[in-house]
């Protein structure tokens, strides 16, 4: 399968070293205003392909894009320290305004895979700009956020996080809501199981897993100036699903009816494969997390609304 990646910056080249890793894709093409980047980029990451899967990576131009079944867009500007995702929202709107064009003259019958910040945003103006069905226009949203949960109670249990069940839901951002009520290791609750093996999960221990998840942008970005294995390794997880046809349940973000907040694009678990998204699956929430996750979509519903598109 082919896949374009515009932005060849951190998030894009880790996204395409993790697809060659992962063997999520067959050619990768690298797009960037900053060809010398893309070029230098490309060829770094396909002398990892001997150690990995046969891909065919190269730079190259909107027009290599032809034939692309998947685009990420991870194009833009990223958070400065202690800046917020939404802050970036002008800049990066004033970005997609010319690429989403590009990319649909070349590939239109492409799924687009929105990873640059903020994410929720973005993928709701890339599906008004590009005309495509909600189902094709995917947003990296909480994938992260659910991956960084699972490690952290993981951690916690001494469980492996792929053996840990539990989403977050609502904007990849600030106002994210961890849905604890449905988390469960195995097909056992994670306050059960911690109970059982004497590490309960403790106010004090859940408000740090909270903070771990909702703050890991922000620390990491002090220490390193931006993250991009994380997003890089969520993006190809999601291409992968959609090369394999795998019909996989991955908190994506994708414009739809949120708890009765209709037209907004914020993650819940999603079905994914080779047409893009087929089916929400909203787990069951206490009355809490219910509010919690219907203020967050609102909280973007108001957002969205502020760009001009
Ligand atoms: C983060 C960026 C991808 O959460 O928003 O690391």
């Amino acid at each position: 399968m082919k896949i374009g990646i515009i932005g060849a910056g951190m998030v894009g080249s880790a996204a395409a070293f993790s697809c060659v890793m992962r063997g999520a894709a067959s050619r990768i093409v690298l797009v960037d205003l900053d060809k010398a980047r893309a070029r230098a980029e490309a060829e770094d990451i396909a002398h990892a392909v001997p150690f990995a899967h046969a891909v065919q990576i190269d730079a190259g131009e909107y027009d290599d894009l032809s034939g692309a079944k998947v685009v990420i867009l991870a194009c833009g500007v990223s958070q400065k320290p202690g800046e917020t995702r939404l802050q970036l929202l002008e800049r990066n709107a004033t970005v997609f305004r010319s690429v989403v064009g590009d990319v649909m003259r070349v590939c239109p019958e492409a799924i687009l895979l929105v990873a640059s910040n903020p994410v929720d945003v973005m993928g709701q103006i890339t599906q008004r700009l590009s005309g495509l069905p909600p189902e094709r226009v995917i947003g990296s949203g909480t994938i992260l956020d659910t991956a960084r949960f699972r490690w952290l109670v993981g951690r916690h249990l001494g469980i492996a996080p792929s053996s840990v069940h539990g989403y977050v839901l609502g904007e990849h951002g600030d106002s994210e809501v961890l849905a604890w009520s449905s988390a469960r290791v195995g097909s056992t609750s994670v306050a059960g199981f911690a109970a059982q093996i004497g590490s309960p999960i403790t106010q004090d221990v859940r408000a740090k897993i909270d903070t771990g998840v909702r703050r890991a942008a922000y620390t990491i970005i002090e220490g390193k100036g931006a993250t991009w294995y994380g997003i890089g390794a969520g993006l190809s997880r999601i291409v992968s699903a959609i090369a394999s046809d795998e019909q996989a349940v991955l908190t994506v973000s994708t414009v739809s009816n949120v708890l009765g907040v209709p037209d907004v694009a914020c993650s819940v678990p999603r079905v994914v494969g080779a047409n893009g998204v087929s089916a929400e699956l909203l787990p069951d929430l206490s009355d809490q997390e219910t509010e919690a996750l219907r203020a967050s979509a609102e909280l973007l519903k108001t957002t969205v609304e502020q760009v001009s598109i």
